[in-house]
């Protein structure tokens, strides 16, 4: 009976491993650092990518494949698996077979290299709520790194937080001086921009709102 058990255990473990690993997110340029749970000294080690044969330890010498070659620091002891200068290309599913004592055991590893994420700009629109009531819509983009998911957009002014690309603004009065910053991030990165609230105003529109602070400074005469 030991025997089947201990299929059934192996089989399940290693399911258990494909589903349950989460992805290490690593950037492109950068390293990514496979780090298997590993207990012995390995007699020999293979780490595959998608089937194909990344880098194999006979117990004395190790052998690197494309194209992975000279990218790549293998730990003869605990089998980690550095890989530099990361391309997109090497996102994907990583499969380790160690063998300790002569028995195997394989390990499943996800790599997700993702971009820097880009530097955001911020645009303005103005909504005229008739007389004084001046307000605006500003809205944060960010050109579609990779991922293309997993963006997320803050909006910050004077301590206040505020998520979502886009951020309605009051305007008019002291309300024109702030300057609000919109910061976008990924899982590894981030970037900001700034806008002041004024530069909302068009050059036309700037008459318009010079006449709403006349017209306001007169009311309060
Ligand atoms: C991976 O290798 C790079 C250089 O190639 C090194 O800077 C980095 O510290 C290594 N990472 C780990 C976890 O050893
Ligand atoms: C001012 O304008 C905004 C948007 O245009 C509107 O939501 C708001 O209700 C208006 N407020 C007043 C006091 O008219
Ligand atoms: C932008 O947001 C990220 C994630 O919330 C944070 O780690 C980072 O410090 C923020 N950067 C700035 C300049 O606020
Ligand atoms: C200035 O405001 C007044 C009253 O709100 C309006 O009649 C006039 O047309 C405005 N002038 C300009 C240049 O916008």
């Amino acid at each position: 009976m030991a025997a089947p058990c201990f299929l059934i255990y192996f089989i399940f473990s290693a399911s258990c491993l494909v589903d349950g690993q989460p992805p290490k997110y690593a950037l492109k340029g950068g390293w990514g650092f496979l780090k298997p749970d590993i207990a012995g000294h390995p007699d020999g080690i293979l780490w595959k990518y998608n089937g194909n044969k990344v880098v194999e330890f006979n117990g004395n010498e190790q052998q690197e494949f494309s194209p992975y070659h000279s990218r790549i620091i293998l730990n003869w002891v605990s089998a980690e698996l550095n890989i530099s200068e990361l391309r997109f290309e090497d996102s994907g599913d990583y499969e380790l077979e160690v063998h300790i004592n002569k028995a195997l055991h394989r390990s499943f590893h996800k790599l997700e290299v993702i971009d820097l994420v880009p530097r955001p700009s911020i645009s303005c629109e103005l909504m005229d709520g008739g007389g004084s009531n001046v307000s605006a819509e500003l809205l944060c983009s960010a050109a579609p790194g990779r991922p293309r998911a997993g963006v997320a957009f803050e909006w910050r002014t004077r301590g206040d937080v505020r998520r979502g690309p886009r951020l309605h603004i009051p305007l008019g009065g002291d309300y024109d001086d702030d300057v609000y910053s919109c910061n976008v991030s990924n899982l590894l990165s981030s970037k900001e921009a700034t806008f002041p609230a004024k530069d909302c105003y068009p050059g036309t529109l700037s008459l318009r709102r010079l006449n709403l602070s006349l017209t306001s400074l007169l009311e309060s005469l």
